[in-house]
């Protein structure tokens, strides 16, 4: 039986959300879907291709490839970004070589001398030397035809984005909501602390949908229950997503209570149980998803309140110190109100394959990319921010690593041991459809509500009631 649906229904609203869907699996497993998206899709949307830690000087260039395209971004002055395509206008060599075996190429370049025949390109993507231009006739004084094609680049958090649509919306009307609350963060005073790469046996979208939702926490990574709970909401703003926890009980809400930095299981002493919950997440998600600093004041709660210390009130003194120590060390806090600090949640999807899970000093982020023209395979990225001490930045590099816990640590570990099997899974006969969680998986419906919009194929569909 497939799922019975509403056949007349319209296109979902935001409320909608909220009611029981479904959604078609095409866009995980049909190789013409890839096709499309390659169409469709990454040509029109806002993407984000680098940091600009990794350019940081006048010069300094990284590439980024999606689908069949290869982009060079340029820092050509000391505030100017520039992203060309990646090939030469004379007869389209690539000008930097792009191998599937390295994650990004970095370097600095006055000019760039293209290998076949030598055709020279200035830091602005103006050509500056053709050997033996007179053949061409006069043709080739058109420096449009000569010049390397520039698309949009922008910047935000820190996060270089950009766009092949030369029509497209300005970038922060892209992120709209999100982007407001999430600049509270101050993404672009934080520094790589690690990044790792591997090619992965699923969709791209099966990869970023793996860390959509906390839902898989009960299910996944078992062990964590001992350690908190994990009952979650999902939200959607405009094309982005939130998750965070839930309290079910009012009384113990607090600004970091949806977020990764808050109290540990209600029924054990919230100055031991908060510090167990952190040092857990960190330690078993590659030292992500927190800092050594919460650790440490965290481990110090025991000794200094008393024993009977409110939860509300163990997470004010842990966020206090912490904010203390790091400030010791020349780590200053960015100014978060209470208010941002709960809209923010745990963790947000940035259509349409950036996910980004914040701390007030660190961010836990991934980036999936589609792996040549199989469905079944994707490129996916992770990667931890943090905030350093000026001049203790270690601006980490990409490292490939295998998808194991010794490389990733066990939690990833237990994700990754998902997404292959889902990717299996979903191809089955057998399977009527998807079945999403209406209240804490909706972020992944609201992905499908605007991958479908842009792709024409694949809304979600509410699920008839008996
Ligand atoms: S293809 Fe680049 S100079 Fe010929
Ligand atoms: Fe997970």
């Amino acid at each position: 039986m497939r799922i019975p649906t509403v056949t007349d229904h319209g296109e979902l609203t935001d409320e909608d959300l909220a009611e029981p869907l479904t959604y078609p699996v095409e866009a995980f497993i049909s190789p013409e879907y890839v096709q499309r998206e390659k169409e469709l899709l990454w040509p029109k949307v806002w993407q984000m291709a680098a940091r600009l830690e990794d350019i940081p000087n006048e010069g300094d260039f990284i590439t980024y490839n999606i689908g069949d395209e290869s982009f060079i971004i340029m820092r050509s002055t000391e505030d100017t970004l520039r992203a060309f395509y990646n090939v030469c206008p004379h007869r389209g060599r690539q000008l930097v070589n792009t191998p599937d075996d390295v994650n990004c190429v970095k370097g600095r370049k006055k000019n760039f001398v293209c290998g076949f025949h030598g055709w020279t390109f200035n830091r602005d993507g103006e050509n500056t030397s053709i050997l033996d231009k007179d053949d061409w006739k006069g043709v080739l004084d058109e420096k449009e035809l000569t010049c390397l094609s520039q698309v949009k680049v922008d910047t935000w958090g820190g996060w270089i984005y950009i766009n092949m649509d030369p029509d497209c919306e300005p970038l922060s009307d892209f992120l709209g909501e999100a982007g407001r609350i999430l600049s509270h963060f101050e993404f672009e005073k934080m520094r790589y602390k690690w990044r790792q790469w591997a090619v992965y046996p699923c969709n791209w979208k099966t990869a970023i949908e793996a860390f959509m939702e906390p839902y898989h926490v009960a299910g996944t990574h078992t062990q964590l229950l001992k350690y908190g709970e994990f009952y979650a909401y999902s939200k959607p703003y405009g094309y982005h997503g939130v998750s965070g926890f839930d309290e079910r009980d009012a009384a113990n809400k607090n600004s970091q209570s949806s977020s990764v930095t808050r109290t540990g299981r209600k029924d054990q002493d919230p100055r031991i149980s908060t510090y167990e919950l952190i040092r857990e997440n960190y330690e078993t998600v590659n030292y992500a998803a927190s800092t050594e600093t919460l650790v440490n004041a965290a481990k110090r709660l025991v000794d200094e309140l008393p024993e009977g210390t409110p939860g509300n009130e163990v997470i004010a003194h842990l966020m206090k110190s912490a904010k203390a120590d790091d400030a010791a060390r020349g780590v200053i806090w960015p100014e978060i109100p209470p208010e941002v600090m709960s809209e923010a949640g745990l963790a947000w999807s940035m259509f349409p394959n950036q996910t980004i899970l914040q701390g007030v000093t660190f961010a836990l982020c991934y980036r999936v990319r589609p792996y040549g023209d199989d469905p079944d395979k994707c490129i996916f990225e992770s990667y931890a921010l943090e905030r350093f001490p000026e001049g203790e930045e270690p601006n980490a590099e990409w490292v490939h690593a295998e998808p194991t816990a010794e490389k990733w640590g066990s939690v990833l570990a237990q994700d990754f041991d998902n997404m292959e099997w889902v990717q299996r899974g979903m191809k089955s006969r057998g399977f009527r459809g998807t079945l999403p969680n209406p209240h804490q998986e909706q972020k992944i419906t609201n992905f499908h509500r605007h991958l479908s919009n842009i792709m024409g194929t694949g809304a979600p569909q509410l699920i008839k009631k008996k």
